[in-house]
């Protein structure tokens, strides 16, 4: 692998038009997080880039949605998201934002230069057209049927459904998602990058990117061999930076030709801050400089085609030396789904739990060359499996027995045995191995590597017996305790990039004062904790994650999903009337409404049907208060298989609605009807 003499790290801009969820975190975000912290702690000059993509159909749409200016939408994320992957630890050099004058100087600059240079071809086109608004109808404006997988909600850009990335004029049945109106074709005049005529320039500069990972270069393979088309670089919008030609009034820049030159105008506004504006063309057109996309896997034509071309016709640019993409992060099971609210949004996440938590699961469980699964049961057995009780565990009786039995300090060695001559090679190789999986972007093998480290270190522990030979061989306890000192704060270091907040809080209970991050990865080799150092407060690491904990949010996120796996289905999916006589709806009169203790989402109650009682278990708790659900007549569903919900048991199901907005309101009944009406 060739050695450049600095790194330059992007991670995709988040669109600027909702919350962080963990999608994001383990696509794009969190494993380029690791590579630099990595990075730093080798030395090597680093820096990370990231921003608000505050542009494109997304946001405006967003806007609409909620009745506001898309500048109340950017303004809102754009400070949440900071503030959310700021409390998660991800430690960017600079997080810009695409509104800001110095990018939309750098993208009109961009675009007048392969303007200049004659890239582009100017062609004027039939496209949608909103005649009820007045309106060109660009990206996700229109939904309509996928032509590859008959999906009848697939939108002007792409089909969530099967992935396939579309254009506009590919939709059938094209609806405006503004009016609901079938739009009509109007002639309006683009700019074109003219990706089929660079497709030898592309393909030449990709030829020896052999270690790019399999599933990108699979899908740019696939790009390429259906043969590049040109892409509109404009679009007939007013939300974006204006396209700066004098024959291009009402007309922005489409938003992936300027989201990506965000990259370069966050670049200039660091160098700017640190007072050496010319230092961001050190990052961008030195040949030394690598270049490395974090993205998901949806981003991969654009960093691994579109902006490369753009980066070369405009010239003295350097090209991306790596787009490690990931694949998606399922959620229980199923598909993401931000409109349906079936996802774990970061801000909710850290209310609860603490950050490392999730850094360690997204890392060892990363898709990093397939989809994966977040389940929060997984969550909870990682975290009381692995953190606790071995990685956690290991740190915390080395310190409380060496607190104990040797003046809460390190003790010095004595003569050294083979099992502690073995445990020393193994802390001597882990921080190459480690890195090595990092330089690889192996981030799963390298959190795996990271915990068996611990697991050595506490097998050690247990086959020297400490607690044995402090009566019997006190030098030998010695030899041990010092050794798994050494070993504590080698793992210290080898968490840094995984664990961040977890390797500060070891640092200094083993009586460090400094930060962490004025050490270096290779001292993880050096077992250079001086004897007679005196450790500082000592406090459990990890601490075990209870049911109770984790119950309230598999439950939300079960109640989101069968409508999505319903909203989903085609058409010819429907159910039939015997599909539906499988489900016995009831109405029931609520006897009886109490809270759980430490669940505070949940409520118990009886109910009567006809002359049966039954108890059941409903997330209510926020919505209503017990006392006033008793006497109301509810619909349940009567035949669903009992459960236990917190241990405790809950037979049936009742009926809610809930919005967007979080309004919430059970189903009722508006006639005086019996318990036992079946309902048809
Ligand atoms: N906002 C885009 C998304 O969320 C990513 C933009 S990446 C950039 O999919 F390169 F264009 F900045
Ligand atoms: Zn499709």
């Amino acid at each position: 692998m060739k050695r450049y003499k600095r790194i330059l790290v992007t991670s995709a801009l988040p669109y600027a038009n909702g919350p962080i969820h963990l999608g994001h975190l383990a696509g794009a975000y969190l494993p380029a997080d690791v590579y630099v912290r990595y990075q730093r702690m080798q030395k090597r000059d680093v820096i990370y880039i990231c921003g608000s993509d505050e542009h494109g159909v997304p946001i405006t749409i967003a806007a609409e949605k909620q009745g506001v200016s898309p500048q109340n939408i950017v303004d809102e994320y754009h400070q949440r998201n900071l503030d959310a992957f700021d409390r998660f630890g991800m430690s960017f050099d600079y997080y810009g934002r695409t509104s800001s004058l110095v990018h939309h100087k750098t993208s009109q600059d961009f675009f007048k230069q392969l303007d200049q240079k004659g890239i582009f071809n100017k062609k004027t086109e039939k496209q949608l057209y909103d005649k009820t608004i007045k309106m060109f109808l660009p990206d996700r404006y229109v939904k309509g049927t996928c032509p590859v997988c008959s999906y009848t909600e697939a939108y002007g850009d792409q089909c969530e459904k099967c992935g396939s990335s579309l254009s506009v004029a590919d939709l059938k049945n094209p609806k405006s998602v503004l009016t609901g109106q079938e739009p009509e074709l109007k002639e309006t005049e683009h700019w074109f990058l003219p990706l089929g005529e660079l497709q030898h320039k592309i393909e030449n500069w990709l030829k020896d990117k052999k270690n790019w990972k399999p599933n990108v270069i699979g899908q740019v393979r696939s790009w390429l061999d259906a043969g590049l088309s040109d892409r509109a670089v404009t679009r007939d919008l007013n939300w974006g930076v204006p396209v700066p030609h004098p024959d291009a009034k009402g007309k922005v820049l489409y938003v992936w030709f300027d989201a990506p030159i965000g990259y370069i105008s966050a670049t200039k506004e660091w160098a700017a801050e640190k007072g050496k504006p010319e230092l961001w063309k050190t990052y961008w057109q030195d040949e030394e400089t690598q270049l490395v996309h974090f993205i998901g896997k949806d981003n991969i034509v654009f960093h691994c085609i579109m902006f490369p071309a753009m980066l070369m016709t405009y010239g003295k640019f350097i090209l991306p030396d790596n787009v490690p993409a990931n694949e998606f992060l399922n959620l229980e099971g199923d598909k993401l789904s931000t409109s349906r609210n079936y996802a774990v949004w970061l801000e909710d996440y850290l209310e609860k739990f603490d950050p490392d938590l999730l850094r360690y699961y997204l890392t060892i469980n990363a898709p990093e060359t397939k989809d994966s699964d977040f389940t929060w049961k997984e969550f909870q057995q990682r975290n009381n499996g692995e953190l606790a009780d071995i990685l956690g565990n290991f740190i915390n009786r080395t310190l409380t027995f060496a607190r104990k039995r040797f003046d809460n300090k390190v003790p010095a060695k004595g003569e050294l045995n083979q099992t502690d001559q073995a445990m020393i090679d193994e802390l001597r190789k882990a921080p190459t191995l480690l890195g090595t999986s990092i330089e690889h972007f192996e981030l799963r093998k390298a959190a795996s590597a990271l915990m068996n480290v611990a697991r050595m270190a506490n097998k050690y522990f247990n086959d020297k017996e400490p607690w044995k030979t402090v009566k019997e061989d006190p030098e030998q306890c010695a030899t041990t305790l010092h050794i798994c000192l050494q070993a504590v704060q080698s793992l210290a270091i080898l968490m840094e990039p995984i664990l961040p907040f977890s390797a500060q809080n070891v640092w200094q209970m083993l009586g460090h004062k400094d930060d962490i991050h004025d050490h270096a990865w290779e001292e993880a080799s050096e077992l250079a904790l001086p004897v007679g150092q005196t450790f500082g407060e000592i406090d459990i690491l990890f601490r075990k994650i209870e049911d109770e904990k984790i119950e309230p949010e598999i439950l939300r996120l079960q109640k989101s999903k069968p409508m999505s796996t319903e909203e989903e289905k085609p058409e010819t999916e429907r159910v039939t009337i015997e599909d539906l006589a499988k489900i016995q709806l009831k109405v029931a009169t609520v006897l009886q409404a109490e809270k759980i203790e430490k669940a505070d989402k949940l409520l118990k109650l009886q109910i009567q049907i006809g002359d049966e009682t039954r108890q059941l278990v409903a997330g209510i708790a926020k919505h209503y208060v017990p006392q006033e659900l008793v006497g109301k007549k509810i619909i349940v569903v009567a035949n669903l298989q009992p459960a236990k919900i917190r241990g405790i048991e809950s037979n049936g199901m009742l009926l809610a609605a809930e919005d967007e907005q979080g309004a919430f309101s059970l189903l009722t009944v508006d006639r005086d009807v019996d318990t036992h009406a079946s309902i048809r």
